[in-house]
């Protein structure tokens, strides 16, 4: 299987994020592409990992599967013989697709990221141990770094152009979206985040937390959108090194962080884009992460011919 960096199928592009390319597929549906970029501290690699798109499409995959009769969502299918299918046109980019696409019903997005905390760490844990507070609401006293949240805490965000989103209040939410999508919002992020800790947790991963993202389709229904419960989207922790009181290792991302941490030591990297070249044995450990993540969290390999 190739490693990519980006795509050129032929379908009107809706769009380029960070990691996916998103193209039109008639009126109301959308192709996602998920690329093999990485990012870490913020700053986007030159090398791309394989396996990594694959990867995180086939996670999303699973959950949406795992989430039948549980919330709606947008996914119709992540298999590369139905999507050519629906989409003879694509025959020809079979290799493009394999493994990292999915066609989903288009949506108009809500412009709120529903972030969903389960344990306290990063940028909660910083809020929490300077003053107590998550998103400015106050916090029981003696919560340790990485501990568990119970129950788990909703964190809106706006969904930003450019830059960092930025925390909001429920109350912020509520003006933004109104009340009843506001509170179906918040149910539906808990609802598919308390099957899928449970879930991974007995697989030996600890989903930390992590980020929903919703939409209302053609018959003005509300279901979930984008990615779910991804390495990418989410704080992965492997449950046999769990230890409160610290911060984790990442499951994923630690042998690229552990790198960019001594180049950055040795006077090699200022922290900003360029990032340094990755050798070899760091792109193949981190592709190996993202396989064993898949592995825990389906149970499965993933075969990608
Ligand atoms: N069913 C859908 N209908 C319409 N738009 C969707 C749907 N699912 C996902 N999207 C949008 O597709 C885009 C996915 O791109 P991507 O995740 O690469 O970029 P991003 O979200 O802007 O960046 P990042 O995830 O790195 O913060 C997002 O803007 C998301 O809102
Ligand atoms: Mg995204």
């Amino acid at each position: 299987m190739t490693s990519m960096i980006a795509s050129d199928l032929p379908l009107p592009l809706i769009g380029r994020g960070k990691v996916r390319d998103i193209y039109a597929v008639g009126e109301d549906r959308v192709l996602l592409l998920t690329t093999d970029r990485i990012s870490a501290f913020d700053v986007v690699m030159g090398e791309t990992i394989p396996m990594k798109g694959a990867v995180l499409t086939q996670i999303s995959a699973f959950w949406f599967n795992e989430l039948e009769g549980v919330v709606p969502h947008h996914m119709i299918s992540a298999d590369t013989d139905a999507i050519i299918g629906e989409v003879p046109a694509l025959d020809v980019h079979r290799a493009t697709l394999e493994g990292r696409a999915m066609v989903c019903k288009r949506t108009r997005v809500f412009p709120i990221e529903c972030v969903i905390r389960g344990y306290l760490a990063g940028s909660a844990w910083k809020e929490y141990d300077a003053q107590g507070t998550l998103a400015g609401e106050k916090l029981q006293p003696g919560l340790l770094e990485s501990g568990k949240l119970e129950p788990a805490i909703f964190s809106p965000a706006t969904k930003a152009e450019t830059g960092h989103d930025e925390n909001i209040t429920i109350a912020q939410m509520r003006q933004s979206v109104g009340e009843e999508v506001a509170y179906t919002l918040e149910s539906m992020t808990r609802a598919v985040y308390t099957l899928g800790e449970k879930l991974a947790r007995d697989r030996g991963i600890i989903i930390a937390d992590t980020k929903f993202e919703f939409g209302r389709d053609a018959d003005g229904r509300i279901i979930l959108i984008d990615e779910v419960m991804t390495p990418d989207s989410s704080r992965f922790w492997a449950a046999d090194v769990y230890k409160p009181g610290r911060p984790q290792p990442s499951f994923d991302k630690q042998p690229l962080r552990d790198y960019l941490d001594a180049e950055r030591r040795a006077g090699r990297w200022n922290g900003d884009a360029p990032p340094p070249p990755l050798p070899d044995s760091v792109v193949d450990a981190t592709s190996k992460r993202y396989l064993e993540a898949y592995r825990r969290v389906t149970g499965s390999e993933l075969k990608i011919d």
